[in-house]
């Protein structure tokens, strides 16, 4: 896998990212069984991202050019937080407010999430203002493509002057913890859901 399979997320893209989103929910495994919704995952964790920062969303192609995996962003959480609760969520809060089933926990985990928004931070504001999320599918992992979308990403912030990236795991997904740490990530904080890790650029 070399970088000639990682692009930069086109609009085209944009059922790919929810799928994949879907496929890697569940602590980073297939999250397709617990979700009615195949949508709510994609709506807060993937596809905003790109229409905030696109320069800062990669795809990576399988041998068929296909996508299969991603890493989404943003160089300042403050400012995407507030453009996230101004104006990316309110339709779907609109949307979610009278849910009251949910298949699984998993589920009425994101969707309660989205229906909140995510608050003030405070990582953005020492020295980490960059956070991301990365998923491959399952055939695409192990092979170096993680790392490829990592130094991709890494390097793209860097141009804008971003000096820390800080980023949420959960803590079942011990293969994360894995690679953030072999990627120079060490762990900030623990949290009852896991675990904030964070890498300094400069
Ligand atoms: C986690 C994930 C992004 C890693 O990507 P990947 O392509 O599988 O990882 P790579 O093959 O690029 O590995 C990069 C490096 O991390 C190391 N690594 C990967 N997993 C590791 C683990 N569990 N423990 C220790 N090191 C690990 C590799 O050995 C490799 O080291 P090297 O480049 O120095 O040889 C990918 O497996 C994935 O998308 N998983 C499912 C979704 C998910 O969990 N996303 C993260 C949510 S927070």
């Amino acid at each position: 896998m070399n970088m000639q399979n990682i692009r930069t997320v086109l609009p085209q893209d944009i059922p790919y990212l929810y799928s994949i989103a879907l496929k890697t929910a569940f602590a980073g495994l297939d999250g397709t069984p617990y979700f009615n919704d195949p949508w709510c995952v994609g709506h807060y964790y993937a596809a905003p991202y790109f229409f905030y920062e696109p320069e800062l969303c990669f795809i990576a192609l399988d041998e068929n050019g296909t996508p299969s995996g991603y890493i989404v962003g943003t160089s300042d959480t403050a400012s995407y937080t507030s453009w996230l609760q101004k104006t990316w969520l309110p339709p779907l809060q609109e949307h979610y407010k009278h849910q009251q089933v949910f298949k699984s926990e998993a589920e009425e985990s994101v969707i309660k999430t989205l229906l909140k928004g995510p608050g003030q931070g405070m990582w953005q504001n020492l020295g980490y203002p960059a956070h991301l999320h990365i998923d491959l599918l399952p055939q695409l992992q192990g092979k170096g493509l993680g790392r490829s979308l990592m130094e991709t990403f890494i390097n793209t912030v860097l141009e804008k002057g971003v000096p820390g990236i800080h980023l949420g795991v959960d803590g079942r997904n011990t293969r994360a913890y894995g690679f953030y740490e072999r990627m120079g990530f060490t762990i900030l904080e623990q949290q009852s859901w896991g675990s904030v890790f964070g890498k300094q650029l400069v």
